[in-house]
């Protein structure tokens, strides 16, 4: 009789941990659908996955293409565009020699002031930022209709899809469909939440001479200022890639001494039998 009890509590605690079971698994597909409900009803065009050189876990930046991306950025992007937390001193020994840096800063106007106070401009030198554009957001703003160009320094980390997004933003301008009302100075651009950017098409073929002679075709372009961005938001990206392959092939000699000590710090105890007198009167209970 007690036997059945016992298995009919058995069994409908059985039931109750299957309902809940089944109950999370529901919840959980539920925020799944609900999560991808909402990724499905916006209206940007998801952009293609492209075959980054540097994407992979062992792989590292094209130096020869970040170093064209610069161009692009100095020529194109740098009219409207700031890369603030970007110094001259970052591109010595990473994708400069420290001569080609600082003849780069040497050929940029930096605001300063003189000894009494007066602004002025003056040659840059490898502690000084890469110049912004505008004196503030919103100078920035009244020169572009309103939007204020962002800051490209960590752009490319900044945005869903990465360099995939940067690179099919600045290559996907196209004619508004029908019924799409796009104002003046504006764009239609599908990638761009909306579709309507303030930024109008900047690439184009030939649009500027790199000087490695690389024909500078939109595509090349874009390719470049966006490795070149990458290359900004993380400039230690060549480094935590080798440091974590180092620490990669390290672990399996630490596990083995770990592993090691573990069993020797424990075979003592491991080994011992405890047994534990009780008083009398004082015993403990019975285990049923
Ligand atoms: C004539 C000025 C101008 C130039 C030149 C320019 N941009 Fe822009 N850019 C803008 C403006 C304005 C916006 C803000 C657009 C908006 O919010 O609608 C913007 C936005 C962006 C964005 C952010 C889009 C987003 O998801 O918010 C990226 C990335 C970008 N620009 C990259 C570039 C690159 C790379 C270049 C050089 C090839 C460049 N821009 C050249 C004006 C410019």
């Amino acid at each position: 009789m007690q036997r059945a009890v016992a298995q009919g509590t058995k069994a409908v605690s059985r039931t109750a941990a299957v309902i809940a079971g089944a109950a999370g698994f529901t919840g959980l597909g539920l925020v799944y659908a609900l999560e991808n409900s909402v990724s499905a009803s916006s209206d940007a065009v998801h952009p293609y996955h492209l075959p980054w050189s540097h994407a992979g876990p062992f792989s590292s930046f094209d130096i020869a293409s970040v170093r064209r991306g610069y161009e692009v950025y100095k020529q194109v992007c740098a009219a409207c565009h700031s890369m603030k937390f970007i110094h001259y001193r970052h591109f010595v020994d990473t994708i400069m020699t420290e001569e080609e840096a600082k003849a780069e800063a040497a050929d940029a106007l930096i605001n300063d002031v003189d000894d009494r106070g007066a602004p002025i401009q003056r040659p840059g030198i490898l502690t000084d930022k890469l110049p912004a554009p505008y004196p503030n957001k919103k100078a920035a703003a009244a020169a572009n209709n309103g939007a204020a160009p962002p800051d490209l320094s960590l752009m490319s980390l900044a945005r869903h899809g990465g360099d995939d997004y940067v690179f099919s933003l600045l290559t996907g301008y196209m004619e508004a469909p029908a019924g799409i009302k796009v104002d003046d100075g504006k764009a239609y651009n599908p990638y761009f939440p909306g579709g309507v950017i303030s930024m109008p098409q900047q690439l184009f073929d030939e649009g500027i001479e790199y000087k490695d002679g690389t024909p500078a075709t939109m595509s090349q372009q874009a390719k470049d200022v966006s490795a070149f961005m990458h290359w900004c938001a993380e400039p230690f990206h060549d480094t935590r890639k080798k440091w974590a392959l180092k620490i990669a092939a390290l672990i399996p000699f630490v596990a083995v001494i770990l592993v090691y000590g573990k069993r020797h710090f424990w075979s003592f105890n491991k080994s011992q039998k405890f047994i534990f007198k009780t008083v009398k009167g004082r015993e403990p209970p019975k285990h049923q």
